[in-house]
């Protein structure tokens, strides 16, 4: 597998190592640089891993699977406006980049990808992405425009890093589905490797929104698992989050999944767990085939 050796600093950025790295990962800003970089590296896979940073264990498991399927890995760090329909949320969404740099550089990412709005939307957000079945259901909608930001912003992403493999987690289910239905619709060459949901012990999916919660709301924060994973009738689940003390945006079954999204103090949680082992195999009616 290569790793990255080019010491080009007029094109990247590079840190000083510090005691703990066991390898250098360079960073980019701009789609340019990183067409300079991929001239030098000869590298026969791509692989990107789109984030908003604040990252976690969910995030790594990502990281280490590109970095197993790819001969470079290309995590993206950028907390998309467009994506969020509340200002407040925007301006809480936590952000730790020099914890996120250390993460990704011990885990042997090859490239940090950090784009700026300049960057992102030359256009400011005239152009932008917009489907009409699936991104009006579940998060979509509670949140308008919310997946027209998340497609849009996938969208530069893609265009940018032109990547073999980009990486998604099934916490965000509807996300993965929307995205590989884009990449499928466009027929971009990009495949698109859904990830399983990492939890923490308490069976709390993992989430950058976490971090937001006060001690006494992380102790009851993993009910929402608990609950939404009973066994129990969509309205049996909901009646018991709302016992439980969660504001309930919605339960619903979709995909042989059971999907969830409570608000709790500040905090919006979203989760999904599979209500029958053939749920992948389910279709919706909106799934693109390709040829
Ligand atoms: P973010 O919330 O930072 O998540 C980045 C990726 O990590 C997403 O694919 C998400 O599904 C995955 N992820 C988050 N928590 C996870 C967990 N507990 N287990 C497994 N995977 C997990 O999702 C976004 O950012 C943005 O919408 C983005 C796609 C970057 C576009 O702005």
């Amino acid at each position: 597998m290569n790793r990255i050796t080019t010491t080009n600093q007029s094109e990247s950025t590079n840190r000083e190592p510090t005691a703990e790295t066991v390898h250098t990962m360079r960073i980019i800003t701009t789609s340019g640089q990183w067409r300079h970089e991929l001239a030098t590296l000869g590298a026969s896979s791509i692989g990107l891993v789109p984030t908003m940073g604040a990252l976690h264990e969910g995030h790594l498991s990502l990281v280490r699977r590109s970095r197993i399927e790819n001969d470079i890995t290309v995590v993206s760090i950028y907390v998309n406006p467009t994506q969020f329909n509340n200002p407040h949320d925007l301006d809480s969404y936590p952000r730790t980049l020099d914890d996120d740099y250390r993460l990704l550089e011990r885990e042997g990412t090859d490239y940090l990808y950090l784009p700026d709005y300049h960057c992102m939307y030359p256009d400011g957000y005239r152009y932008r992405l917009h489907e009409i079945e699936l991104s009006t259901i579940l998060c979509g909608a509670s949140r308008p425009g919310h997946f027209d930001g998340v497609l849009s912003v996938v969208l530069k992403l893609l265009a940018a890093i032109g990547p073999h493999r980009a990486y998604f987690g099934e916490k965000d289910y509807q996300q993965y589905l929307l995205v590989d239905g884009m990449v499928k619709a466009f027929q971009l060459p990009t495949a698109i490797v859904p990830c399983p949901i990492l939890r923490e012990s308490s069976g709390l999916a993992m989430s950058s929104r976490n971090r937001l919660l006060s001690s006494e709301e992380k102790r009851k924060a993993p009910e929402f698992h608990r609950i939404l994973d009973s066994g129990t009738s969509i309205e049996g689940i909901r009646q018991n989050l709302e016992a439980c003390g969660f504001i309930v945006d919605y339960v619903e079954e979709h995909f042989g999944r059971v999907f969830g999204a409570v608000v709790l103090g500040h905090v919006r949680l979203i989760d999904n767990i599979p209500r029958k082992p053939e749920a992948r195999q389910e279709c919706f009616g909106s799934e693109v085939h390709t040829c």
